[in-house]
């Protein structure tokens, strides 16, 4: 390897994405969430859509064993919800208006889009696994502008919103 991680990390983060918060049911029904930006549409047909789990985070184990998901794409406006679902601590479920579909897998009320996923696939990848979810249920009505993430920091589109 010709570089450092530090390196690795600053390309990466050329690369603009979007913030999801992953939500899951842990084995005692407990609701579970967690910000990713790595998540990523893989196939349409059948609609398939993955994310990269750390295997150091504290959520590993119960996302790994979870059979179910769901991704919420997260509105220029939530970037608090995007620092607290990246917090150990968590408790942020506090005055969050949430509904269920299918799977009872989380879904944010106010997200810019949803998408409710089984899971497909789980790959192992370096330290990360990636969880690839067939898509059971989608919601993207009512506009809006998400919320972007580049060279480590949040950001907003512009001309959006
Ligand atoms: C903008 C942002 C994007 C993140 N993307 C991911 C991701 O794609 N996959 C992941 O496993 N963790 C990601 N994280 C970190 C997790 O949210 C965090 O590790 C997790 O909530 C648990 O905390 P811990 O790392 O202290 O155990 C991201 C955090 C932030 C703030």
């Amino acid at each position: 390897m010709s570089f450092e991680s530090g390196e690795f990390r600053q390309a990466l983060g050329c690369y603009p994405t979007g913030v999801a918060v992953v939500t899951a049911l842990g084995p005692d029904g407990a609701r579970l969430a967690m910000t990713a930006n790595s998540f990523t549409s893989v196939s349409l047909a059948p609609p398939l859509v993955s994310f990269c789990l750390d295997r150091a985070s504290v959520w590993f184990g119960a996302f790994q064993a979870a059979g179910h998901f769901a991704v919420n794409v997260l509105r220029e406006d939530q970037a608090h919800l995007s620092d607290d679902f990246a917090r150990i601590e968590g408790g942020c479920w506090q005055g969050l208006d949430t509904v269920t579909w299918r799977t009872g897998c989380p879904i944010l009320k106010h997200a810019l889009a949803a998408f409710e996923c089984r899971v497909h696939a789980r790959h192992p990848a370096g330290d990360h696994v990636i969880l690839v979810g067939e898509v059971l249920g989608i919601a993207s009505d009512g506009g809006g502008a998400p919320l972007a993430f580049f060279r480590g920091g949040y950001r907003r589109l512009a001309g959006e919103g």
